[in-house]
């Protein structure tokens, strides 16, 4: 009973079974987990299970994506209603594409202040992992904070996860601090990465717990494809863009503290940091993965802040196992506060995200397919392109054997808009477009980032809009032609544009 240090608790722990049945039909769930990392592993798999048998449907709120088949198991059992704020799941996105859950996909560091703004979301019960309890009753997370701390704070009813698999030694990692509701909300006081301003622990009402589950199950591992030819000339155009703003004196070789969105491009990006001229490096981001652990070891990154460690498992037996060698160089915060448009502001984040498509005009889809179907969510990518002092999106120019153009006329869903965007990236080039007009981004666009086999195609759409003038040109009727011609012939390949007078 090392691990729960309040007595009253004792009595509470319970088999994940009964936990999950004191959850009712249409109940308001807010859980923990943020990109696989700290998510309930023996309450919420027991919800799936009893929607097998039962009618319960919940509204699930999470930090972000779960892990291992939660999220599936719950949409293919009809356990939820709606989800949100984020999802990376590939059962759980036919089930939204379907219309069986209703999605609602939100800038991360916004949840918090939803649920203190609107009741609609009136939390029922919240189930959150913890590595142990203080004498007080208070909530160690594990490897992410999320919305653990609004969720409790607003919650009827607390289920706590004591997850054996995680050291003691978690114990200092995290910053926490449920913010004030708006307009009384104080003054975010973080002047650095390494600004603490809260406790290490989630304080919560000791008298919302109604049950202590243990488990022993780590976190699913992050799988994430090694650096290829193309992620890593991605790479190397941002490491020589930021090197040329060194050279011309906008920024120092520790640059500006560093966010990395999600996926193997984002995992490639910062990789490439361990064999450039930086050094000192820091970064404010909200997911750590792999990459971020390397470059601890390479000896170019002094400090990292985030909300959550997202790891493959060849990293988290090489971090966990020597936990106290990174302790001291990380802090995990709730989303809300990693993800301050506030604190982004001030330290002057660099933010790099990876898109699905963006456009000649540099508005960037971030999420859905062909403009329809979900793909994972904006996540935090809105809070940190819109707030930082750099916002650089990345994608591969071309992909599917060359039937996908990543760089389209006009993107078929927009997530940022050409305001909230600095540099766009691909394997083929870099254009930093700040302080350009649409026409000069566009060209700069098309020359440096399209793939060779689409540059021809884009240039005469362009071309052709042109002629027909306006701030931001478009032929109406052909600026969603690559995407049908995709859907109908499976290739963005168009011969011609020969009707260009709409
Ligand atoms: N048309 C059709 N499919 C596309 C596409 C396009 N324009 N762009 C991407 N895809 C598909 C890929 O083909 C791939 O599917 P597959 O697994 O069937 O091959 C899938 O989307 C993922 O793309 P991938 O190239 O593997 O990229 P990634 O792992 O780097 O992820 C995003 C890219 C955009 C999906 C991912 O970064 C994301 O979800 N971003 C939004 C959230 C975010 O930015 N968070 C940042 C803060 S954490």
């Amino acid at each position: 009973m090392e691990r729960i240090q309040y007595a009253p608790y004792i009595d509470k722990v319970k088999s994940a079974e009964d936990a999950a049945a004191l959850i009712e039909n249409h109940a308001v769930l807010g859980v923990s987990g943020f990109t696989k990392a700290g998510d309930s592993k023996a309450v919420l798999p027991m919800v799936a299970e009893r929607a097998k048998y039962e009618d319960l449907k919940v509204t699930l709120l999470s930090g972000a994506s779960l892990g291992y088949d939660t999220d599936a198991d719950l949409a293919k059992y009809g356990a939820l209603h709606k989800r949100m704020p984020f999802q990376a799941d590939a059962t759980l996105r036919k089930h939204i594409n379907n219309h069986d859950v209703l999605y609602v996909d939100q800038h991360l560091g916004q949840t918090a202040d939803m649920l203190q703004k609107i009741d609609t979301f009136k939390i029922d019960v919240a189930i959150i992992e913890a590595v142990s309890i203080t004498k007080d009753g208070y909530i160690v997370p594990t490897t992410s904070v999320g919305n653990s701390p609004i969720f409790t704070d607003k919650a009827d009813k607390i289920i706590i996860e004591i997850n054996k698999s995680f050291p003691m030694s978690f114990l200092g990692l995290h910053d926490i601090k449920v913010l004030k509701k708006q307009p009384n909300r104080d003054i975010l006081p973080i002047l650095k990465s390494e600004t603490r301003i809260g406790d290490p622990f989630i304080k919560i009402d000791p008298s919302k717990v109604v049950a202590i589950v243990y488990t022993n199950k780590p976190d699913a591992p992050a799988v994430i494809s090694d650096p290829d030819d193309k992620t890593k000339a991605i790479s190397n155009h941002i490491l020589e863009f930021l090197g040329k703003e060194v050279d011309e004196g906008r920024l120092t070789e520790s640059l500006l503290p560093l966010q990395a969105g999600i996926g193997k491009t984002a995992n490639a990006i910062l990789a490439g940091f361990a064999t450039s001229r930086f050094k000192n490096l820091t970064m404010y981001s909200e997911v750590l993965q792999d990459s971020t652990f390397d470059l601890f070891d390479s000896g170019k990154l002094v400090f990292a802040s985030a909300s959550s460690i997202t790891v493959t498992q060849k990293c988290s037996d090489k971090i966990f196992k020597d936990f106290e060698k990174y302790k001291s160089k990380l802090v995990l915060r709730p989303q809300n506060i990693s993800n301050a448009a506030e604190v982004i502001s001030r330290l002057g984040i660099i933010g790099i995200n990876t898109a699905i498509e963006f456009d000649i005009y540099g508005n960037v889809n971030s999420t859905h397919i062909t403009g329809t179907k979900m793909m994972n969510g904006i996540g935090g990518s809105g809070d940190f392109a819109r707030n930082g002092y750099l916002s650089i999106f990345a994608c591969p120019s071309m992909s599917k054997g060359g039937s996908i153009s990543h760089i389209v006329p006009m993107v078929s869903h927009t997530d940022h808009t050409e305001h909230d965007v600095d540099v766009l990236v691909t394997e083929q080039g870099l254009a930093d477009v700040r302080g350009l007009a649409p026409i000069e981004r566009a060209k700069l666009i098309i020359n440096n980032c399209v793939h060779p086999e689409y540059r021809a195609q884009l240039l005469s759409y362009f071309d052709n809009a042109y002629r027909l003038g306006g701030q931001t040109p478009h032929i109406l009727k052909e600026a969603f032609s690559w995407h049908t011609q995709f859907k109908t012939h499976g290739t963005m390949h168009i011969n011609t544009y020969a009707n260009c007078d709409v």
